[in-house]
């Protein structure tokens, strides 16, 4: 390649002293060259520069971008897959984990979480309950440390329990203090909240990026999360960012070093706004339904006129000890609520439907739409569920539909309109083969209560080249095994190439690879010796995990990653859990009646989970599976107390609390509970009314303890 004289020119001039114009022909310029060199380098393993010479053109790039951000590149090389690592953030555990809230979407939802929150706390109709309502900004949630007033670090949300550390691009939010004032600060603190983007920053941005010839934000939202996770923070501190305080990750360290002052949420927002952070003006202290719903439709109707997306309400129960009571159920907080504002709806036609196969084999109708911008994002797929779904609506190919979309749900088709159908449209015939396999696709019927599944599902099993892909793409997906480097892409083509089968296939990978040099990963389309090294370091990370993570891995149906939390908790090591799944296919046996009792678990679980484990196809994955990986046992954070590790039941009528709130209390205490009495049961707390279980527990030799004598082993 030979160099114009002007590009020469410009090639040797100091970023500083680019114009506009010249450097957005220099970045042109260096996203091709960089993207020479990387190719030569990965794909043809022959390098023409040496790594600093490399080195320095990176660094040449980030600096204009620097300068310029609004001149970045779609295909920047800062986008680009196999950059260099050390540029990515790092990971941030949250020490108190950042939850997500469940949802409501009408009246009867808001009254069924009030009243579920007066059961558990046993508290009458009368009794007053103050709820905190405030809006729900639609922006990225953020939790920020801080150690004696100073700001140590900014996390992202994550998983929830992981996040990654945004600190450097934090710092250049003008709205969030590096340092608080005010009176009573804990020693350490994390305040958690939202950052968004205004309506007219986004406007303005996005007209500045057009000009630019840049990529186009679909929504202030996209906005706002693109540019706090910029790996330059020079580009962070370019985008109007503003944020709101919500809440803080441990409420009990600011009650404490208030001397007892602070007892409420709203006294939490009051003291977060004295500290120095923005708090939302619209937040309001409210009593019951009637005048949530009345908040709800009041903050609805002023949604337009706010200058900042917001896509619902929190509700949040006030008292802080009720709150410390109330727990959490798996993800969510039992004491809080999102009343979601209804979704944005389009029109458009459906141009196909393609049948999707999944993990499970299950068979997902999807409606191939005509593009059509949905609350401001293009939307060109829209699930249509599963059979019936498509049979109850009528959904053809050609109608005309209306599509809806609600935050990050997938879009969904609302109804076809049928005074738009052309007269000889023809139905649309479920498949009864799969489509990926050809094997029968069949919806089961559950022996008990006579019911067709809603799920067609392909039999084909493992032997199913969608339902094996899938499957591994949920094993190395990042709540699982989080392999770097190994992508739906990467599977895909591992699959097809038979390289990888089963997940044991990953830990031989590098192996065979050895063996096999003419085969060698790394003469592979798109590998080099670099990235397939660094691929191999990133199953060796792999090759020691923790229980839950193993266990949510093995995708098996109805297990998300909390139930595989709960699994890993009950059973602490991978040896029990294992010899426990293996011996509860018989639905009489003690390790199916413990398994269905876990708190959270029921027969629906329980079921699939040893029906999976009967399987001879999925213990021999798993055995192959074990050869080559640790599983660590987890340890829980759970405050040791007298009753670790025992296993207590709970039975007749409890008064000084609900049942549920003496399961959450108990578990934080590290017990298990279990809902029926067994040769394994430590404790049975007998109230009122005690039968069957009390006798059962007697037999067994059970220790026998009233409400008042737990609760005084407990406190
Ligand atoms: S409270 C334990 N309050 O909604 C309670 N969240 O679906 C945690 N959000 O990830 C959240 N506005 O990003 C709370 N006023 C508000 C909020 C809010 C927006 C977001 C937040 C969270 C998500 C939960």
């Amino acid at each position: 390649m030979t160099k114009t004289n002007a590009d020469k020119r410009l090639a040797e001039l100091d970023v500083d002293e680019l114009e506009e114009a010249e450097a957005a022909v220099e970045l042109a310029r260096l996203s091709n060259e960089i993207a020479r060199h990387d190719e030569l380098y990965h794909r043809d393993d022959a390098p023409l520069i040496d790594d600093a010479a490399y080195d320095a053109l990176r660094q040449r790039n980030e600096a204009i971008e620097a300068k310029y951000p609004a001149l970045i590149r779609e295909d920047s090389p800062r986008h680009r897959v196999g950059a260099a690592v050390n540029e990515a953030f790092s990971s941030a555990p949250h020490s108190v984990p950042m939850l997500s809230l469940g949802n409501a979407f009408e009246q009867s939802d808001v009254e069924e979480f009030l009243s579920r929150i007066r059961r558990f706390l046993s508290l009458s109709e009368e009794a007053p309950l103050e709820i905190a309502g405030e809006p729900k900004i639609d922006g990225l949630s953020i939790s920020l440390t801080y150690e004696n007033g100073k700001l140590v670090r900014g996390a992202t949300r994550g998983d929830g329990q992981v996040g990654e550390d945004v600190t450097r691009n934090i710092l250049t939010i003008s709205e969030i203090p590096t340092t608080l004032e005010g009176n009573d600060i804990p020693a350490l603190i994390d305040v958690r909240g939202e950052i968004y983007m205004s309506h007219a920053d986004f406007l303005s941005l996005n007209e500045r990026q057009e000009a630019a010839g840049a990529k186009l934000f679909a929504n202030p939202r996209n906005a706002a999360a693109g540019s706090l996770r910029q790996l330059d923070p020079k580009i962070t501190a370019g985008r109007p960012l503003k944020f709101f305080a919500y809440a803080v990750g441990d409420s009990a360290a600011m009650i404490e070093a208030s001397g007892g002052r602070i007892a409420t949420h709203s006294d939490v927002i009051a003291e977060l706004q004295s500290w120095g952070f923005p708090t939302n003006p619209l937040s309001r202290v409210l009593s019951d339904a009637a005048s949530l719903m009345a908040f709800y439709d009041e903050v609805g109707a002023a949604r337009a006129t706010l200058g900042y997306d917001i896509d619902g309400i929190v509700y949040k129960v006030n008292d802080l000890a009720l709150q410390a009571r109330l727990g959490f159920v798996s993800r969510a907080p039992r004491w809080a609520i999102a009343h979601k504002f209804p979704a944005e709806k389009a029109m458009t036609i459906v141009e196909a439907i393609d049948i999707q196969v999944g993990r499970t084999g299950v068979l997902t109708p999807v409606a191939k739409l005509a593009p059509v911008t949905v609350g401001g994002v293009v939307v060109s797929n829209a699930t249509l569920h599963n059979e019936d779904e498509i049979e109850r609506k009528d959904v053809r190919v050609g109608d005309w539909v209306i599509v809806q979309r609600a935050g990050d749900v997938i879009p969904q088709v609302v109804e076809v309109m049928l005074n738009k159908r052309a007269a000889d449209l023809p139905r649309f015939e479920f498949p009864t083969r799969c489509p990926v396999c050809g094997t029968k696709a069949e919806r089961a019927i559950d022996p008990k209560t006579g019911r067709t599944d809603a799920a067609r599902r392909c039999l084909g099993g493992f032997g199913c080249p969608a339902q094996a892909k899938e499957q591994l793409k949920h094993f190395v997906s990042r709540s699982a095994y989080d392999i770097e480097g190994l992508g739906d892409k990467q599977i895909d083509a591992f699959y097809e190439d038979e390289l990888v089968r089963e997940p044991a296939d990953i830990f031989t990978l590098a192996q065979r690879d050895e063996a096999s040099p003419l085969t060698s990963l790394k003469n592979r389309d798109g590998w080099g010796e670099k990235s397939v090294s660094k691929l191999f370091a990133a199953i060796d990370e792999r090759r020691s995990i923790g229980l839950d993570r193993f266990i949510f891995a093995l995708g098996i149906r109805h297990v998300g990653s909390a139930t595989a939390r709960d699994l890993a908790r009950f059973y602490g090591n991978v040896e029990s859990f294992y010899q426990a799944m293996s011996a509860a296919y018989d639905e009489e046996s003690d390790a199916f009646q413990a398994l269905s009792n876990i708190d959270g678990i029921g027969q629906v679980v329980a079921r699939s989970l040893s029906h999976y484990f009967h399987e001879q196809l999925n213990r021999a994955k798993v055995e192959n599976l074990l050869q080559h990986v640790e599983v660590e046992p987890v340890e829980f954070e759970t405050i040791s107390s007298d009753v670790s590790g025992k296993t207590v039941v709970f039975t007749g009528k409890l008064e000084e609390m609900s049942r549920g709130e003496a399961k959450a209390l108990a578990e934080r205490l590290g017990a298990k509970v279990a809902g029926s009495v067994s040769g394994n049961t430590d404790i049975l707390v007998a109230g009122p009314g005690a039968g069957s279980k009390l006798k059962k527990a007697e037999e067994h030799g059970v220790q026998v303890m009233t409400e008042a004598e737990w609760l005084a082993l407990v406190s």
